[in-house]
């Protein structure tokens, strides 16, 4: 079985970062916005959630949550960072791109998925990784993303250095061509988030809902 190159590269950043956490210990801002949407017992998805900041935003939401997530010292970070809120949070360490996660979490229908910073991805990864994210979503249910603009490569305060894994509307608009769209916005706004996005940045929130 072959090993996923994000986890090595993902692991030395978390490990570099000591007990400190690479992104902060609060949610995103822009899913944070979004606390109007969610309601106590619904069932949310966090992929690549990373040190756990946003599922354990989540779970003291009073959601159920589980977060999926390739680091193993990035998870224990997590579990720490739950204990330290008194919250429970369904915490996998997993490749969510491979046949044997998805397998076991193909019939479970979630209704919200969260996908925040997740452009480790390349074209040909995304497409998986936009294919896992809907199936997993109810009818109904909703995704909210937060990624980063093509003008982040000019500010570099975060993200990937690479052109073709950022998002532009259009992108996302394919992406998504069968659900309902109903925020999409560019934005520039000064992010701090620990070591790992801090300084003026170029934004995309979206939140879309599956409808067919
Ligand atoms: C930029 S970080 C964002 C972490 C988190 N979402 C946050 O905002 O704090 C990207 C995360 O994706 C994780 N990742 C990369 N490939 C993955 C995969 N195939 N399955 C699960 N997690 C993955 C990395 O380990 C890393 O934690």
């Amino acid at each position: 079985m072959s090993i996923n190159p994000q986890q090595k590269i993902w692991t030395e950043r978390y490990k570099a970062t000591g007990d400190d956490y690479l992104f902060g210990e609060k949610p995103n801002t822009y899913l944070a916005r979004q606390s109007h949407l969610f309601h106590a017992g619904q069932r949310v998805l966090c992929v690549a959630d990373g040190e756990g900041r946003n599922s354990v935003w989540l779970a003291k939401q009073g959601l159920s949550v589980t977060a999926v997530e390739i680091s193993e010292v990035a998870v224990e970070k997590a579990k720490r960072l739950a204990t330290k809120h008194e919250v429970v949070v369904d915490f996998q360490c997993a490749d969510l791109l491979s046949d044997e996660w998805l397998d076991q979490h193909s019939a479970i229908q979630y209704d919200w998925v969260i996908g925040i910073f997740i452009q480790f991805a390349d074209p040909k990864t995304r497409e998986k990784l936009f294919f896992v994210m809907k199936h997993l979503t109810q009818l109904g249910g909703g995704l909210i993303l937060q990624g980063y603009t093509p003008k982040q490569l000019e500010y570099k305060t975060g993200g990937p250095s690479v052109l073709e894994n950022l998002y532009t509307e259009d992108l996302m608009r394919s992406l998504l061509k069968d659900w309902r769209i109903e925020e999409l916005t560019e934005y520039q706004e000064v992010v701090s988030e620990g070591h790992g996005h801090h300084g003026l940045s170029a934004l995309m929130g979206v939140i879309a809902y599956k409808t067919c």
